[in-house]
């Protein structure tokens, strides 16, 4: 059996041009690019970014941000909703940190130039979501994602604390005895060391390890996957939320049609037009994103039928138009009026709920790593996040994550590196094997660790990434070679957590184990890197 190395390359730190800084971050998304706002007030701060410094899936985001700034509303209903759609799983505290320190979090972005929607009297416009007992979530049309993205970049690129460097991909975080010391990058097509007393792990999702996902093409879990060989432990990670409304095409990534469009009165309706969520939960369309991807899933088990619809004819095309122009433009270039016709959608992957376990300062266990944002889990997601709940997490935990890794930098600066180095036998396969392996990867994950999985499912998983566990490629150029081991490792994990969980909930729902059962598994499944094993894996 063949496990994923140490390191994905060989390198020697003697002879390895190297850069240095006080902190690294990895990844330009909410999380990624919050931290080095914070922290490049006062350290010297390297970004590094997969693709450019705003294309990440931050900017994807549409809905908007949760928090309770609304009259009426309170950091006590939001913590009770995210905790009941949580289904037993949320880490109480860091719920209670997230809702009570959220609406600082748009106070701040307002103040840097965020613009969101407003109502006539100048009060933020509030949409509800699914899981919401109200209106709480704050938007800037359909791409509140992209306002927060572009108004924390722009930020950023005018701070001279922060260096940017876009396109490099970061292949493993450097540990020297449980402790890190930078990152192996590839810069300009060559390996570079960036040294820094902290790293900030910002890299994102992993949706695009399906085939059918909301996810941008960067989002293939590299940071789970090189926290987990750096000795992190990943929590949760059977947890992958899939989103109940994907525009039904056959592109990759699916296009998203925001919860908010359900939150302004869409419906959900079957092949027949009936709509199906209204028997299913007392909020109907707006019931948590996993009991509508079952309801979507059961009916179209049912019908035969690989997509249901979403219906906002009654909704007015003019108002369509206004409130949701994104979304609108793109259904009209695909000949779909939103005003006459109904949309198909599917179910989407969508978000990683669980990640790598880290504290509520973003600490992972190793010494001068941290993680932030849908890489990490702090436990505020549970089994099930609640919409609009992870642009919030990304902004309250980068935050404490940079006050923290402030403290750890004063004193750790001027720390030396050990010369350290690496061998790595090769025993990859050729770039273009793994390229078709790549999208068979995809396709079984979508097929047998998706909306459903069983014992068997998972099984015939785990056997096909085992027999496909050589393709490491160690030291090869292509960045999409190191993207592949990554995929193949974190699909095992989740593979080894979802067939342990057994039992329903939330986002993991096993068609062998139906229940929810709190007795045996009101429980996280922690995993980490397991010596000879692939994995170790423990209950708590
Ligand atoms: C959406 O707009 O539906 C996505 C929001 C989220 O993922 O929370």
């Amino acid at each position: 059996m063949i496990k994923p190395p140490r390191y994905l390359t060989d390198f020697d730190l003697t002879d390895l041009p190297s850069l240095d800084f006080d902190a690294i971050v990895i990844g330009s998304g909410v999380a990624g690019i919050s931290t080095a706002y914070h922290l490049g007030k006062t350290a010297k701060v390297a970004v590094l970014t997969k693709s450019e410094l705003s294309l990440t899936a931050t900017r994807y985001a549409q809905g908007g941000i949760a928090a309770a700034v609304g009259e009426g509303d309170s950091p006590e209903s939001h913590f009770e909703d995210t905790i009941l759609t949580g289904r037993g799983l949320c880490d109480e505290e860091a719920v209670r940190v997230l809702v009570t320190e959220g609406p600082a979090e748009i106070a701040t972005l307002r103040e840097i130039g965020a613009a969101f929607d407003c109502r006539p009297s100048g009060s933020l416009s509030l949409t509800r979501e699914a899981g919401h007992s109200c209106a709480r979530v704050v938007h800037s049309k359909d791409t509140t994602g992209g306002e927060v993205e572009s108004t924390l970049a722009a930020t950023v690129r005018g701070m001279s604390g922060v260096s940017i460097f876009e396109r490099v991909f970061v292949i493993d975080v450097i540990t020297d005895d449980k402790r890190s010391v930078g990152v192996l990058a590839v810069l300009n097509g060559r390996l570079t060391a960036f040294l820094a007393p902290v790293v900030v792990l910002a890299a994102g999702g992993m949706g695009q390890l399906y085939s059918v996902t909301t996810n941008p093409p960067i989002s293939t879990g590299d940071g789970l996957a090189m926290a987990y060989r750096a000795g992190a432990m990943l929590t949760d990670i059977e947890f992958v939320q899939f989103h109940p409304t994907a525009l039904h095409t056959p592109v990759s990534p699916r296009f998203l049609i925001s919860e908010a469009v359900r939150g302004e009165g869409a419906y959900l309706v079957d092949k027949n037009g009936v709509r199906f969520m209204v028997d299913r939960h007392p909020m109907a369309e707006l019931a948590p994103r996993d009991v509508v991807v079952r309801g979507e899933f059961e009916v179209m088990r049912a019908t035969g039928a690989d997509h249901v619809y979403l219906d906002c004819r009654h909704l007015g095309g003019a108002y369509f138009a206004e409130r949701f122009p994104a979304i609108n433009d793109e259904l009209l270039s695909n000949g779909i009026d939103p005003a006459r016709d109904l949309i198909p959608v599917t179910p989407a992957a969508h978000y990683m709920s669980g990640g790598v376990k880290v504290d509520l300062e973003g600490r992972t266990g190793i010494d001068g790593l941290y993680a932030c944002g849908e890489v990490a889990c702090t436990g505020v997601h549970g089994a099930n996040r609640l919409a609009s709940n992870s642009l919030l997490e990304g902004l309250v935990f980068s935050r404490r994550a940079a006050t923290n890794a402030r403290a750890y930098i004063e004193k750790h600066t001027g720390r030396s590196v050990p010369p350290l180095k690496s061998i790595t036998s090769d025993d990859g396969g050729t770039h273009t094997e793994g390229r078709a392996v790549m999208a068979d990867l995809k396709d079984r994950m979508q097929e047998l660790a998706g909306v459903m999985r069983s014992a068997a499912s998972l099984t015939a998983l785990l056997a096909f990434i085992r027999s496909k566990a050589g393709y490491t490629f160690p030291g090869g150029p292509w960045a999409d070679d190191y993207e592949l081991s990554n995929m193949l490792t974190v699909g095992y994990i989740i593979a080894m957590a979802a067939k342990t969980r057994e039992e329903s909930r939330g986002s993991h729902w096993r068609e062998d184990f139906p229940e929810e059962n709190d007795e045996k598994w009101r429980r996280h499944i922690v995993i980490e890197e397991g010596g000879d094993e692939w994995v170790k894996l423990k209950i708590i």
